[in-house]
């Protein structure tokens, strides 16, 4: 099983430009299946659940081929309407065939997706409104059975959570569904964004009615796409994490710093001094970090899938910090960890209480979930001696050449087979 290396303590200095969101591409690449016309995808970043994604729609009968970086998606032969469990098991991402197969066939057949380090992760809100578009469903041997016998019907849906996951299920089904539709208290992530620009770009229409409230008129077909996925605003708040905690200096490439004002608000109260442009954020770490109490929320609040990270930096403040986690309900995984490297976190429910003026030193580290174990890097980038993260393969699923962007702004990292 391969491992990382990391020797701290330098400050890294340089710029990174980042890849393609990940999160927008899943369900990009899930409600291509409702066309039977070629997709062209730009920006995918090669991490392995695209992959697995890849590999999902391929096992329903897609055809894919990258041409240099673009994908192209060919699904006029796309006729398998079955899901599997070898596939949706390890992402979670994996639900969100079910509202294109249902919207093309009128039936599917897809595995639960199953338990998950951070939470229980359950599929109830999907379920609950696409049985409002017509639905019937059971769940049998872990498998959801879900046939639509009128086709699916346009109707007004209210979450009763916010769910990015449902939103998105939900705004793919409802795109070809007889009808209006019009969904409220929906997750309003700009990966949620770039996926009704993409499906208005291929002819459906999507339009938002109010802060969290889209209609959806169902059209017939949609057309053929070339489309560039959005930026990861997760990897890129990592980086900025990153620059903070090591008192670097860092140019963040390829990003839209309005999508992540809170993450840019969050840095500046807490010391580091940045400057935005168009498409690019600098930042310099402070010696001097601030405590902070932060509470994760639906975007735009302050993102879950920062939590991990953010926390290594309070560790490094000058009085208490605390966390509150709101979405997740299992979420401090990286915690252990952390205090092994020397942190004093203590966790009470969903709040973490971290003390300040923490000086990280080097372990070696086992590595939970994907957001966990970047947090373990950004700690060993700034201990003194060489730490050793195993269980990487938790990395891989989300950070595309993240060893290969750290080296090149000065970071001494190995990955060892
Ligand atoms: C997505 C992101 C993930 C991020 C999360 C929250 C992708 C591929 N993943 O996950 O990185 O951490 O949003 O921003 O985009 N819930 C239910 N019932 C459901 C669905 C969700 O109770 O049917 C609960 C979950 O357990 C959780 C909360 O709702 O407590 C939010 O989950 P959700 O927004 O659905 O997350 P995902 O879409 O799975």
């Amino acid at each position: 099983m391969q491992k990382l290396e990391v020797f701290g303590a330098n400050k890294l200095k340089g710029q990174i430009n980042i890849s393609g969101s990940k999160n927008a591409s899943l369900p990009i690449l899930a409600a291509t299946l409702l066309t039977d016309k070629k997709v062209f995808l730009n920006n995918l970043p090669k991490v392995k659940d695209i992959e697995t994604m890849i590999n999902l729609l391929q096992s329903l009968g897609s055809k894919t081929k990258f041409e240099k970086k673009k994908l192209i998606i060919d699904n006029s032969n796309q006729e398998k309407k079955f899901a599997s469990y070898s596939l949706v098991k390890t992402m979670r991402a994996g639900i969100l065939v079910l509202g294109p197969l249902l919207a093309k066939f009128g039936s599917a057949k897809v595995s639960l997706p199953g338990g998950c380090a951070i939470g229980t992760r359950p599929v109830d809100l999907h379920l609950k409104a696409l049985s409002k578009l017509g639905v019937k469903y059971k769940i049998i041997q872990g498998y959801v059975h879900a046939t639509a016998p009128k086709g699916l019907i346009g109707s007004k849906i209210r979450f009763s959570k916010i769910s990015v996951g449902a939103t998105e299920n939900l705004i793919i089904a409802a795109s070809l569904a007889k009808g209006n539709t019009i969904l409220s208290n929906c997750a309003i992530e700009p990966e949620i964004k770039d996926l009704v620009n993409f499906l208005n770009k291929a002819g459906c229409n999507l339009k938002w009615v109010a802060k969290r409230s889209i209609k959806i008129i169902g059209v017939k077909k949609i057309n053929e796409i070339t489309y560039p996925i959005m930026f990861d605003r997760i990897e890129a708040g990592t980086y900025l994490v990153a620059a903070a905690a090591t008192e670097g200096n860092l140019k963040i490439k390829n990003v839209v710093p309005s999508i992540i004002q809170t993450e840019i608000d969050t840095l500046k109260k807490i010391g580091a001094k940045i400057d935005t442009k168009k498409d690019q954020i600098h930042i310099i770490g402070n010696k001097k970090i601030k405590s902070m109490n932060i509470k994760t929320a639906p975007y735009p609040g302050f993102p879950t899938d920062l939590q991990a990270q953010i926390m290594v930096l309070l560790c490094k403040g000058n009085k208490r910090s605390l966390i509150q986690e709101d979405i997740f309900e299992n979420r401090f995984m990286h915690v252990a960890e952390l205090n092994r490297m020397g942190a004093q976190i203590s966790t009470h429910g969903n709040k973490a209480i971290i003390e300040g003026n923490v000086n990280f030193a080097s372990a070696e580290l086992m590595a939970t979930d994907l957001r966990a174990s970047v947090s373990l890097i950004l700690a060993a980038l700034t201990a003194k001696g060489k730490s050793v993260i195993n269980r990487i393969y938790h990395l891989d699923r989300g950070y595309e050449n993240i060893e290969k962007k750290l080296k090149k702004v000065g970071a001494k990292i190995k990955r060892i087979n």
